[in-house]
């Protein structure tokens, strides 16, 4: 997949995405990432890039030209179309299932905002799709990039070690994750629930499906709320629910 990003703070971005499973991602070439820098494309002699707003106001807001540059030398340094993506608070809210979409794309542009905004003639002609990654602000569209290249990046086939954690990750199939427990199963802070030292696995894969249940249940009655549960997972979550009660 290859993903290009307009901001005016490239290095910022190429940090983030430089590690962990996402740099390893870009090293075995699933993933590519190139910025581009809307002040590189500035033509006047201080290459402005912003401007104070018509009709006055706080803030400045982010010049269309220089962007409109720096989009057009994205969309042209490959013959794969892309979908153009501004990161803002005002846009539709970010989850799991949109990052599951989003990862299936070969190409996406995302645009970061800075000061008070982007004109919005430029929005309207040249952006796709507005995302938020949720109900605050940020002071820049950067952030947000940096967590959806994170988001999609993770789930190109390949990008993590055991491919079956991907389809366990938390809201995967509209749960929140069950708990997991490592080394030493006695320690002073509690013991490993028993059923996990057991060896068997179809008794395992109840346990976690009945936490998963639970925590959505007990953290996230929003999400339970959406899903239609079968007979076993009602079954299980009445269970968690009477373990809960004594
Ligand atoms: N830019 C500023 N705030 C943001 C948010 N909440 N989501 C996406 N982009 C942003």
């Amino acid at each position: 997949m290859r993903l290009d990003v307009i901001t005016l703070f490239p290095d910022f971005v190429a940090q983030c995405a430089a590690i962990g499973v996402i740099g390893r991602a870009q090293e075995r070439g699933l993933l590519a990432l190139h910025a581009w820098n809307p002040r590189d494309y500035a033509t006047d002699a201080y290459r402005r890039v912003d401007e104070r707003p018509f009709g006055g106001g706080p803030g400045m807001v982010m010049l269309i030209e220089p962007l409109r540059a720096a989009l057009n030398a994205a969309r042209a340094a490959d013959a794969k179309p892309a979908r153009t993506i501004y990161l803002s608070p005002q846009g539709v809210r970010l989850d799991q299932a949109k990052v599951v979409q989003l990862a299936q794309r070969e190409r996406i542009i995302l645009l970061c905002g800075r000061y008070e905004g982007v004109d919005e003639r430029f929005l309207q002609h040249e952006v796709d799709e507005e995302i938020s990654i949720g109900d605050y602000v940020l002071s820049g569209g950067e952030l947000a990039a940096a967590v959806l290249i994170d988001a999609i990046g993770r789930l190109q086939d390949g990008a993590l070690n055991d491919a079956q954690s991907a389809q366990q990750d938390s809201f995967s199939d509209g749960l929140l994750d069950c708990p997991h427990y490592t080394r030493p199963e006695q320690h002073a802070l509690g013991a490993v629930p028993k059923v996990l030292m057991s060896g068997d696995h179809a008794k395992i894969a109840k346990w976690r499906r009945k936490q998963a249940l639970g925590r959505t249940w007990q953290r996230r009655p929003d999400l339970l709320a959406k899903l239609k549960l079968n007979r076993e997972d009602e079954k299980l979550l009445l269970e968690y629910q009477q373990d809960t009660k004594c």
